[in-house]
């Protein structure tokens, strides 16, 4: 049985106070039940006294979510700790996070005071949240930098006033991970009750240790880890969840595990993402888009014959449904064969050395191979890519009455009509499609890209559906001037792929 490691997520705290990212109450509620769907403990929702928005904010969360710990952050001033208390109102679970420097520089340069006098006001703020509620943690700002004797003066000091959690960030991201871990342990021997309390780490990123601080304060006795959705936060950012959660996953031996369900890690992270306008890099371990994209040729063939050749985790582990073989020059006849059999394309011998010298030439030429390319070689090769289903009118009512759909379509020579409303005009015309065409699929992707720029502009959809009786996944594309009859042309397109494939 492993040790229960407690995730503190601080998205919503430290990861909104970057520039750009700052987020409505409705994002954060939106965020904060996908934080709980993931399984963190605590939910760090704002910092109360900052702005009646981050109040209102974590009033809102509060209510909003059931099984975390909601926490709200002060200083180690009154005012700030009673703010909190009143935004925790409705919490079911409720913690006050307030802490001072204690460097050097904070001590001296920051807050113009002594280290005695630092004590002090630590230990009343602790003991005033204790007022509030019972859950108090404690952080020892820019702990990276501080003497390790004085901040363990400084924690048994807080402990011993009610301090439930001591927190021992990493302020500035500066610490090496044998000098973090060294620090963790130190604290561990050196402070008298330390056992009545948790440690937690809170590690930033300026030098890209964040993660390694981290995981160095896990294997030294912290048992609190305070982390953010794809690492932001702060400047360089704060310790990423995905990569600890992941970590402890595939490094068992440690003994210590979370309770985050790993397979919700995609949807999350794209999630913040996409609301907090914070791409996540390409090269991003875990989340990234490349995290799990194969692009040599031996490492293609490797992981075709047998994924863990060169993955250490299982796409599907972090709610991916697989790893990327991307087509580059370097490529070679197995990534190739994989990816047209993923657009609904089975070749073999003759056909696909065919292809495969058409696809080097083209690879020469174009950097970027896109499904489009394959299925233009693939279509003139086999004559595959032409459709059984075609459609001849379709007809769409959008705006703010209900949208509708009317279709016409041509299915091996005899023709059918139907109609319906949905969500969308798009949406419409696909249940009308679905009604005639009579198979169970989902949409598993749907993008529109404008191919340059300008609303004369041509609109290039991308559609992956999915067979839901015989789990086929295949990808309609098409290109047009009108968005709406692009994607309806894709969706067709897709269905004919669906049945090519399963006439096979
Ligand atoms: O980095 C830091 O020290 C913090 C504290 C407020 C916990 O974010
Ligand atoms: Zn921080």
């Amino acid at each position: 049985m492993s040790d229960r490691l407690f995730v503190f997520d601080t998205t919503l705290r430290d990861g909104e106070q970057v520039p750009g990212c700052q987020l409505n109450t409705i994002e954060k509620i939106e965020v904060a039940r996908a934080l709980e769907v993931l399984g963190v403990d605590v939910i760090e929702a704002g910092f109360p006294i900052s702005s009646p928005g981050d109040f209102n904010s974590v009033r809102e969360i509060s209510k909003a979510v059931t099984w975390p710990t909601i926490c709200a952050l002060t200083r180690a001033v009154e005012k700030d700790i009673e703010v909190a208390a009143d935004a925790l109102l409705y919490a079911k679970k409720k913690r006050i996070h307030t802490g001072i420097g204690v460097s050097y520089y904070h001590i001296h340069h920051k807050l113009k005071s002594t280290p005695d006098e630092i004590i002090e006001r630590a230990v009343a703020a602790v003991k005033y949240a204790r007022k509030f509620v019972e859950d108090v943690e404690f952080y020892a700002e820019d702990a990276g930098r501080a003497d390790n004797e004085y901040l363990a003066r400084v924690i048994e000091a807080v402990i011993k006033a009610g301090a439930t959690t001591v927190n021992i960030p990493d302020t500035t991201g500066y610490c090496l991970p044998t000098e973090y871990g060294a620090k963790i342990k130190y604290l561990c021997d050196n402070v008298r009750g330390i056992e009545n309390a948790i440690i937690a780490t809170h590690c930033h990123n300026d030098l890209g240790m964040a993660t390694a601080n981290t995981m160095a304060g896990v294997i030294n006795g912290a048992r609190q880890v305070e982390v953010t959705i794809n690492g932001i936060g702060e400047r360089a950012g704060n310790t990423s969840l995905e990569e600890v959660a992941m970590i402890l996953r595939c490094h068992k031996g440690l003994g210590v595990d979370t309770n985050i369900n790993t397979q919700k890690i995609t949807e999350v992270s794209r999630m913040v993402s996409n609301l907090m306008n914070m791409p996540v890099q390409p090269n991003k371990a875990i989340v990234g888009r490349n995290a799990f994209a194969h692009s040599s040729g031996i490492h293609q063939d490797g992981v075709l014959k047998y994924r863990e050749n060169y993955e250490i985790i299982d796409p599907k582990e972090i709610g991916l449904d697989e790893s990327s073989i991307v087509l580059t020059a370097r490529s070679g006849r197995a990534a190739l064969k994989h990816r047209l059999e993923l657009l609904g394309f089975m070749l073999d011998g003759e056909e696909l050395d065919k292809i495969y010298d058409e696809f080097l030439k083209l690879a020469d030429k174009k950097k970027d191979i896109r499904d489009e390319d394959l299925l233009i070689l693939a279509g003139d090769t086999t004559g595959t890519g032409r459709g059984k289903i075609r459609i001849k009118r379709l007809q769409v009512l959008a705006g703010t009455l209900l949208p509708t759909a009317a279709v016409v379509l041509d299915i091996n020579g005899t023709e059918f009509t139907a109609s319906a409303t949905g969500n969308g005009p798009v949406d419409a015309a696909v249940t009308a499609i679905k009604s005639v065409v009579g198979k169970q699929v989902l949409i598993r992707e749907f993008l529109i890209q404008a191919m340059t720029k300008g609303s004369n502009d041509v609109g290039r959809v991308h559609i992956q559906i999915q067979h839901l009786e015989s789990n086929h996944l295949v990808h309609g594309f098409a290109a047009h001037t009108d968005v709406v009859r692009a994607a309806v042309e894709a969706f067709v397109d897709g269905l004919n792929k669906l049945m090519n494939l399963e006439e096979k």
